[in-house]
């Protein structure tokens, strides 16, 4: 093993300990703390588990935290008018409605029905128009875009200067990372190329990276013959690809694999991030961060 392996898991800690010390303070100073709802439509088994982490981390650092589970049969009108309650609610600073959202309503109208200055995910055209301009002008970067970034900068890595390739070009992480690392600022200042289905020669372009962003979903998709020597390598994906029984509890779980083989990968980079452990565990940490943001939006402080 040659490469330094950014732990998500660490990272999310140390996060988590500056929210929660912050949300004691501003709770000290002005007698409120920040206000999460999660809107879960239907009963996804996956949605379900990242709904439930999210409030379990919202209460964790000191949320005020609202869960509110809806019927998959919920009628896009009422679904628009439950948003439109948490867009006037004063004790709510981000609204998060867990997607996919079932197929009789409308995801955009939905998202789009967000106060973008409550949509903590950062998917609201507002939003996505904001990190274009970048500076100043962002208010909430998309959390697993924030998080690889987050996670680059604390792993001490160079990014001014650095040729960034990012594979896959999602409006969830993909675009936005590859337009975050462009924007003339810390952890960025990078030279981006963002490859995809329709590129010609993938390898050739991942072999240029200094810093790898890999978020195609197809399961070890990149080749350690890819990897620069030294180069930063952000593994995005997570592929269920079988099951097994877990040693500790007895249950089954899923078999994760990453999009980067990285068991060679790990052996050429300079930096990598593990599958699971790695960039998982920040998206989460990120809307918290999001949502204690929105609150000092508000009360004149950030
Ligand atoms: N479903 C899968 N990932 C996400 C996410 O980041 N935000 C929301 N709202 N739904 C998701």
């Amino acid at each position: 093993m040659t490469a330094k392996l950014i732990k998500g898991t660490e990272i999310r800690e140390q996060i988590l300990e500056e929210i929660t010390t912050e949300v004691a303070q501003i709770k000290a100073k002005h007698g409120v703390v920040p206000g999460l709802v999660t809107i879960l439509v239907g009963a996804n088994p996956a949605s379900i588990s990242y709904v439930t982490l999210k409030i379990q981390t919202a209460h964790r650092v000191g949320f005020h935290e609202v869960q509110d589970n809806q019927d998959a049969t919920i009628s896009e009108e009422d679904l628009l008018a439950l948003i439109d309650k948490y867009n006037k609610d004063d004790s709510i600073n981000g609204i998060l409605v867990q997607l996919p959202l079932p197929k009789h309503v409308d995801e955009k109208k939905v998202l789009n029905a967000i106060d973008p200055d409550k949509d903590v995910d950062g998917f609201h055209p507002v939003n996505v128009g904001r990190l274009m301009i970048g500076g100043k002008e962002v208010k909430f970067p998309p959390c697993t875009p924030a998080g690889i970034q987050e996670m680059i900068v604390r792993a001490g890595v160079e990014t001014k200067g650095a040729e960034v390739v990012v594979v896959g070009r999602s409006n969830i992480v993909g675009k936005p990372i590859a337009n975050m690392m462009v924007q003339k600022g810390k952890g960025a200042n990078s030279t981006v190329t963002i490859v995809h289905t329709g590129t010609k020669d993938l390898a050739a372009h991942c072999k240029r990276a200094d810093i790898l962003i890999v978020a195609a979903g197809v399961p070890g998709l990149v080749k350690p013959e890819w990897i620069k020597p030294g180069a930063c390598v952000i593994d995005v994906g997570v592929n269920r690809v079988g099951e097994t029984v877990s040693e500790k509890t007895g249950k089954k779980v899923a078999v994760l694999r990453g999009d980067v083989d990285f068991d060679a990968a790990k052996e050429i980079a300079g930096y990598i991030t593990p599958v699971p452990g790695g960039v998982g565990p920040m998206t989460i940490t990120m809307l918290m961060l999001n949502t204690l943001k929105s609150l000092k939006f508000k009360l004149g402080i950030a």
